[in-house]
């Protein structure tokens, strides 16, 4: 079955809900101008949690079909854990995706491999669809040794889980030393790594689980670059962070294809 494509949003600690409903409003209106289709290109936009319930209210009001992302989830289930979001509160507000383990996360709050693995763990159980984030800082890129770090990292996060659940997660390759530095990785850096993400999971787990998981590609995406970025055949998509927090920016990257 071929991947649908993924194109999401983070707008990281930018917009606020003002700002984000209004940003969802012209995305949908210039995308439904251009005739977009959702079911073909899936689209999905992830605000702070304290926009989230705006978000939907809006989404669900005017029956979009954007999808809602949260940025970070509790590796806790339930419980006194202060400042903590569960998974399943975020389920409840209509939450589908939620980010694990972004770069930002683990280099500024201390995420290591074994948080990124219980978020992963967690925000499955809860309903949600974890959005595996992996990638190299630029030493490791300079040693070349990307391949295996971001390998190592996607295989710490997946362990314990099944097969099938794997099949429905998602992968992103975010190379860090590309991350808001408009240095945007070639379209072979990430068809390599994402190619090789994608035939991990083929050893750790099955062939069908690799040939369902979608692994997206993040760092410096733009419209002027996303169509090259998308030709490559194990890019299924992008995680967009500066340029997502503009409408027309983000439109234009969701109709890569046109
Ligand atoms: O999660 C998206 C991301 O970290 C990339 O950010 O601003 O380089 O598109 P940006």
């Amino acid at each position: 079955m071929p991947r649908t494509p993924l194109i999401a949003g983070n707008w990281k600690m930018v917009l606020d809900h003002q700002q984000g409903t209004l940003l969802v409003q012209k995305l949908d209106w210039t995308l439904k101008d251009a005739r977009h289709d959702y079911s073909a290109v899936e689209v999905a936009v992830l605000p702070s949690h304290p926009s989230l319930r705006t978000v939907q209210t809006l989404i669900e009001g005017d029956k979009l079909s954007i999808r809602l992302g949260a940025q970070d989830v509790s590796a806790h289930e339930a419980g006194a854990y202060t400042g903590e979001v569960s998974a399943a509160q975020l389920a409840k507000l209509g939450v589908t995706y939620v980010a694990v383990g972004h770069s930002e996360r683990r280099q500024h709050h201390g995420e290591d491999d074994a948080v990124v693995r219980a978020k992963t763990a967690r925000a499955l159980a809860g309903g949600l669809v974890p959005i595996v984030c992996v990638g190299e800082p630029l030493e490791v890129r300079k040693a070349e040794q990307h391949v295996e770090h971001t390998v190592g990292q996607v295989t710490q996060a997946l362990t314990g889980l099944s097969a099938e659940q794997v099949a429905g997660l998602v992968l992103a390759y975010e190379p860090v030393w590309a991350i808001g530095t408009g240095e945007v990785a070639t379209p072979q850096d990430a068809q390599e790594v994402c190619a090789a993400l994608r035939s991990a999971v083929a050893e750790q787990f099955d062939q069908a689980s690799a040939d369902a998981v979608r692994v997206l590609y993040g760092g410096s995406v733009k419209p002027a670059n996303i169509a090259s970025i998308m030709q490559q055949p194990d890019v299924d998509g992008a995680l967009v962070g500066g340029a997502s927090t503009d409408a027309g920016d983000f439109a234009a990257i969701v109709r890569f294809r046109d």
